[in-house]
């Protein structure tokens, strides 16, 4: 993987930047459609290149490995073969999954014994496992296996959660580096910052992660009910010290604002399940603010779904077909808000970016904050 900045804006710590993988280049800042389970929900393949043009999409290791399960994808030849998606993936390790998703489960240095959200069968990640695991998925960007502490979490806990995902890591990368691509195209691991809302911990895990000179690095354990300002906190301590040349990747963020602020603290690579899961319920992402598609006043609004939009979607549905679609939950009333959602956060993206290069993203971000800052 290469990655080259092309662009430094000079009143915040923004760039622009272009990341080569074996699947194709992505240009950043992004956003990443999160594809869980080997599909971004509702939304089909052809639509993600042709209507959104999305550059690259993730997968979870948890899922995946669940569901359809290994032998099913080394079989197919890999994800990008299993799923028909050609441009870049990267999975999620299992790291912040096995946490959120399955109820009885024993974190050991050894790793972490959980139960299947599926079956209730029983199974054991190891940082080995997991790179393994990964390996057979074949995605172009894999993670490594960390603790994603939840929050609040106390001061203590959040130091020796860290200590551990650090050792962790380090057998991450010596079982990644002594292991060789399946498919024929490399590979890349990128490590994970935590260290929950403790500057100091934060900035000696930077440092720690920074010293495993991989070719990107990524901060976990964010947004995970801190208040915002706590997230753009411990973004700023760990920016000031992940190196300036490699891609880095802020983990399971967020909100339009969330991002815009973000890019400005020096992120450049974002996922959220948000754009896509908001929309099942109807809540849309518009360009003038946020709007729930549910609400009475969309009843009889037969205007396009987006006054100037690109997207077909948005030209040839009104808000109030949408309105009815999603409150009858109408498959493709989730299929058309997805869309329009995911198309919403990578114009999003897509502007930062030709802001950041012709030096007028800082008014730019100002103002789309404005708009965009509701509480949800
Ligand atoms: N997704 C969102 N946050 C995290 C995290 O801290 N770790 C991992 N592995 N994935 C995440």
């Amino acid at each position: 993987m290469k990655f080259t900045l092309q662009a430094q804006d000079k009143l915040s710590k923004a760039r622009a930047g272009e990341m080569e993988t074996a699947h194709g280049t992505i240009q950043t800042p992004i956003f990443m459609p999160v594809g869980t389970a080997a599909t971004v929900k509702a939304v089909h393949m052809h639509e993600l290149v042709n209507d959104i043009q999305a550059q690259i999409i993730l997968g979870n290791t948890y899922h995946l490995y669940l569901r359809p399960g290994l032998d099913v994808l080394h079989k197919a030849g890999g994800l990008h073969k299993f799923n028909n998606w050609s441009g870049p993936i990267l999975t999620d390790s299992g790291g912040y999954q096995v946490y959120s998703l399955t109820e009885v489960r024993k974190i050991k240095e050894e790793g972490v014994t959980f139960r299947s959200h599926v079956d209730g069968s029983k199974h054991l990640f190891t940082p080995e496992n997991v790179m393994d695991t990964q390996r057979i998925i074949g995605a172009d960007i894999i993670m490594a296996f960390d603790e994603c502490t939840p929050y609040p979490c106390d001061y203590n806990y959040a130091r020796r959660s860290l200590d551990m995902t650090h050792r962790w890591l380090k057998r991450c990368c010596d079982r990644f580096d002594s292991t060789t691509p399946l498919y024929g195209y490399d590979q890349t691991l990128f490590p994970i910052v935590q260290g929950s809302v403790y500057k100091d911990l934060r900035a000696k895990s930077a440092e720690v992660i920074a010293s495993f000179e991989r070719e990107g690095n990524a901060i976990g354990g964010l947004s995970v009910g801190e208040p915002a300002h706590e997230m753009y906190a411990m973004t700023e301590v760990v920016t000031q010290i992940l190196p300036e040349h490699k891609p880095r990747y802020l983990m399971g963020v967020g909100t339009p604002v969330n991002i815009l602020e973000n890019i400005a603290l020096g992120i450049d690579m974002f996922d959220c399940v948000m754009p896509t899961r908001n929309a099942r319920n109807g809540m849309l992402f518009t360009k003038e603010g946020i709007i729930n598609i549910k609400n009475k006043k969309w009843a009889d609004d037969f205007s396009p779904i987006e006054a100037n939009s690109d997207l077909l979607v948005d030209q040839i549905h009104s808000k109030a077909y949408l309105r009815h679609l999603i409150r009858s939950q109408e498959i493709l009333g989730a299929q058309i808000a997805s869309l329009h959602n995911l198309h919403f956060y990578l114009w999003l993206v897509t502007q930062a970016r030709e802001k950041i290069i012709d030096g007028t993203f800082y008014a730019w971000k100002e103002k789309m904050v404005k708009v965009l800052d509701q509480r949800l």
